[in-house]
């Protein structure tokens, strides 16, 4: 039997052969509000691996470290193991979302900068917004740390937009997850419609999760149609 050694709401993390290394295998469930809202969605496990292995490949071959190593099947993918670092670092070119709604700011304002923010992962608490310097006060990562990630996080805005802008795809907003390493500090967990926010450049049309939570239908057709547009730059 594979070792499971950690079970998210939408991943499994199994134990590797190497122990440098584990399995991240993706789930069809889909979830929001804190896993609230829950459902199966045939399909979705596959199409985010693939959509995240894609992009994992372009930012290593644009100098950005990450965890990933290989896709073993579909919806598996061999990485690197991390320490995970417990905050999530949200990174944002048009208003949406929480930031809309917290901050009295119409859906679809652009941004005069890119916004970095930060959550604590904690489902328990409902993943609250946390600031640099309460994030050093509690010892969950240094400011040398928390530096690089958003230098490293801004670098991965820079060439997403531009990969995304190639597929007629504009990227709103989106959530990263760092990790310590053998290597220092790497990108870990995933980049996928569930993690962004991506729209269809000339209609608006949400290709991401947001179909989920707003109940808009279509949401693995959202998807596999990011998926074949990123596909169709190379
Ligand atoms: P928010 O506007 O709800 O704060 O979400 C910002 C971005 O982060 C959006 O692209 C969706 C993503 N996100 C996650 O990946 N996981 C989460 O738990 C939440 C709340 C948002
Ligand atoms: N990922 C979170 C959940 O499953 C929230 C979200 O993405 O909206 O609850």
């Amino acid at each position: 039997m594979e070792k499971v050694l950690y079970e998210g709401k939408s991943k499994l993390v199994c134990a590797a052969l190497d122990e440098q290394n584990c399995i991240i295998r993706y789930k069809d469930t889909a979830t929001a509000f804190d896993g609230k809202k829950k459902e199966e969605l045939h399909g979705k496990g596959a199409l985010n691996a693939a959509i995240s292995n894609f992009i994992y490949r372009y930012l290593e071959d644009n100098g950005v470290k990450t965890h990933f190593i290989k896709a073993l099947d579909e919806t598996s993918v061999l990485v690197k193991r991390a320490e995970i670092i417990m905050v999530e670092v949200i990174v944002r070119n048009v208003a949406a979302g929480s930031f809309s709604r917290k901050y009295g700011v119409p859906e679809g304002y652009w941004l005069k900068n890119a916004a970095v923010e930060f959550s604590l992962k904690s489902d328990e608490l409902g993943d609250p917004m946390i600031n640099a310097t309460q994030i050093t006060a509690l010892g969950i990562a240094s400011k040398a740390e928390l530096e690089e990630l958003v230098q490293t996080a801004l670098k991965i805005n820079k060439l997403l937009v531009e990969l995304f802008m190639k597929a007629g795809i504009k990227l709103i907003d989106f959530k990263l997850e760092f990790g310590r390493s053998g290597d220092g500090i790497i990108l870990c967990d995933e980049i996928s419609p569930d993690s962004c926010r991506l729209w269809e450049d000339g209609t608006d049309k949400k290709l991401d999760k947001d179909r989920f939570r707003q109940e808009l239908g279509g949401v693995t057709e959202g998807y596999a149609d990011v998926l074949r547009r990123l596909k169709s730059v190379g």
